[in-house]
């Protein structure tokens, strides 16, 4: 069994390359000519076979699904981004060419890692990943789609603003409304075994850790495991809303409406995930050990 990977070379990509070998499947991951080479020869000493592509480059797709009997697509330009990627061009029009390329290979499953809606809240990702939600659905393979609420690893952490371990961290919204934060370690592993267990097949899956905590809990679990009084700044949804509504860039507007999901509260019913990946999911108890330890050094 061999396994299409794009975005593997992102956070959640080399743990379910790892995981999937561990799993004695074959596993080819679609690598970008600028990508870092340290995480390249990470990848190789895996076992994973490289080919050359781009999510603009639909003959590169093509060939990259070439006998592959699954893909996996964690791939996003939010974060990692090269001259002409953009939402539009990467999350929207690169994956719908994707799981274009792997009906057209006869692909038999694809798992794509997403994130919920919340209606009420609009902006070019999350329209994005709609638009690839519909098609997955419609293509007649068995699509697995994750999606999965805010990673603790993104957003309980300095890259946005949460630095606990040294006291000041940012919440958006008043930090009041409760999130199933998850581990990105639970969502690659997740991935992972919608192909080599075969789980989730024609179905889309809420992942969240089982509790949902408010931003303000988390505070006050982190200064009670020993991280000393925090300093918290909130960004007001009135202020998230209005970048929502005049950034003319798709990435501002994007970052400005998962911040606002974020305020809104993001809590995930877990029944049907806990049924189907049935190890115990990371807690945010777990998550904030590891942190102060690390920060302790
Ligand atoms: N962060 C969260 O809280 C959260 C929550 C729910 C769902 N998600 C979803 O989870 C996924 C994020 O996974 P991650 O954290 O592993 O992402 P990441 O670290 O940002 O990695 C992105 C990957 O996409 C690749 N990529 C970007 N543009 C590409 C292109 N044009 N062609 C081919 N590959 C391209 C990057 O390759 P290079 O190394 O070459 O740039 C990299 O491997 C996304 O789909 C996101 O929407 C995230």
């Amino acid at each position: 069994m061999k396994t299409l990977l794009v975005g593997a070379t992102g956070l959640l990509g080399p743990e379910i390359c790892k995981r999937l070998a561990a799993a004695g499947h074959q596993v080819r991951a679609l690598i970008r000519p600028t990508a870092d080479a340290s995480k390249r020869e990470a990848l190789v000493g895996l076992g994973v076979e490289l080919v050359s592509g781009d999510l603009k480059d639909a003959g590169s797709l093509a060939r990259a699904c070439n006998g592959v009997q699954a893909v996996i697509s964690t791939a996003s330009s939010t974060l990692s981004r090269q001259p002409g990627d953009s939402i539009e061009t990467v999350d929207e029009q690169g994956q719908l060419a994707l799981v274009e390329a792997a009906r057209n290979a006869d692909v038999d499953q694809f798992v794509f890692v997403s994130f919920r809606e919340n209606p009420r809240i609009q902006f070019p990702l999350t329209i994005a990943k709609r638009a690839v939600e519909r098609a997955l659905k419609s293509s007649g393979m068995a699509y697995t789609i994750l999606q999965a609420s805010y990673f603790m690893e993104v957003w309980l952490t300095p890259a946005l603003g949460f630095d606990a371990a040294n006291g000041k961290v940012r919440v958006y919204g008043d930090g009041s409304r409760p999130i199933s934060w998850i581990s990105c370690w639970d969502v690659a592993r997740a991935a992972a075994a919608a192909v080599t267990e075969g789980s989730a097949r024609h179905m889309v899956v809420e992942l969240g850790a089982p509790q949902a905590l408010s931003p303000l809990e988390v505070v006050r679990m982190f200064e009670a495991a020993g991280a000393g009084e925090i300093t918290t700044e909130s960004i007001p949804e009135e202020a998230l809303e209005a970048q929502l509504q005049s950034a003319d860039d798709s990435l501002q507007k994007s970052f400005a409406g998962l911040m606002l999901q974020y305020a809104a509260g993001d809590v995930i019913d877990t029944t049907v995930s806990s049924r189907l990946f049935t190890v115990q999911m990371s807690t945010v108890r777990d998550f904030i050990a590891t942190q102060l330890a690390a920060a302790r050094g």
